[in-house]
């Protein structure tokens, strides 16, 4: 599945994954319970942890998906954040949960709440599996976190190394050779 000199080490293995997403899954379908619930994934990083966290979720809840990019080429965060894909319906009046494979630096999701508030939504959350509080630039609330993870650059479990290695049922480091290039998504 890769070549295994592009691995540091793996952070977090199958069977953690698998258990922290359900306990998250069981802590969502509590706190919703008897509620509207619409998950809204931020592709395409947060496909893989979407669809394990939708089979530990109990109650009902619809999905959404929107696609951001960080305008220009560079590797450090903007802040200034474009929509490729929005939403298909709309959210106002409704409980939304932001569905996040990382936060990094935070500018993605700071610009994302505030678009999103705007559309008078009853409620809006944000569920991350992944977490690097030590590069944070912009605070930014989480209510849910899967993992708080070093500064380092990972992959595996949906998130890429230049759109590859998704597909990795495991997160983790990329080894110091290969950094260098840029992911994004
Ligand atoms: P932020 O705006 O800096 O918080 O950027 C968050 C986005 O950067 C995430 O949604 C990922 O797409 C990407 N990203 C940040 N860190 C990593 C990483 O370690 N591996 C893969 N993608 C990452
Ligand atoms: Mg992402």
């Amino acid at each position: 599945m890769i070549d295994p000199s592009y691995i540091k080490e793996i952070l977090i293995p199958p069977d953690r994954l698998q258990q922290r997403v359900c306990e998250l899954g069981a802590q969502i379908s509590r706190d919703y319970a008897g509620q509207d619930l619409l998950l809204l994934a931020v592709l395409k990083g947060s496909v893989l942890f979407l669809s394990d966290l939708m089979r530990c979720i109990t109650i009902p809840h619809a999905i959404d998906f929107m696609a951001t990019s960080s305008y220009g080429a560079s590797t450090e965060s903007s802040g200034v954040v474009r929509i490729l894909k929005d939403l298909d319906e709309p959210i106002e009046g409704r409980n939304v949960l932001i569905v996040e494979d990382i936060i990094d630096t935070g500018h993605t999701l700071d610009y994302l709440v505030r678009m999103l508030k705007a559309r008078m939504p009853k409620t809006l959350r944000i569920c991350t599996l992944l977490n690097k509080p030590g590069r944070r630039e912009v605070d930014v609330p989480v209510d849910y976190i899967g993992f708080d993870i070093p500064n380092e650059f990972v992959l595996g479990y949906g998130l890429d190394y230049g759109e590859l290695y998704r597909n990795l049922p495991y997160v983790a480091v990329l080894a110091p050779h290969v950094y260098g290039a840029k992911a994004e998504g």
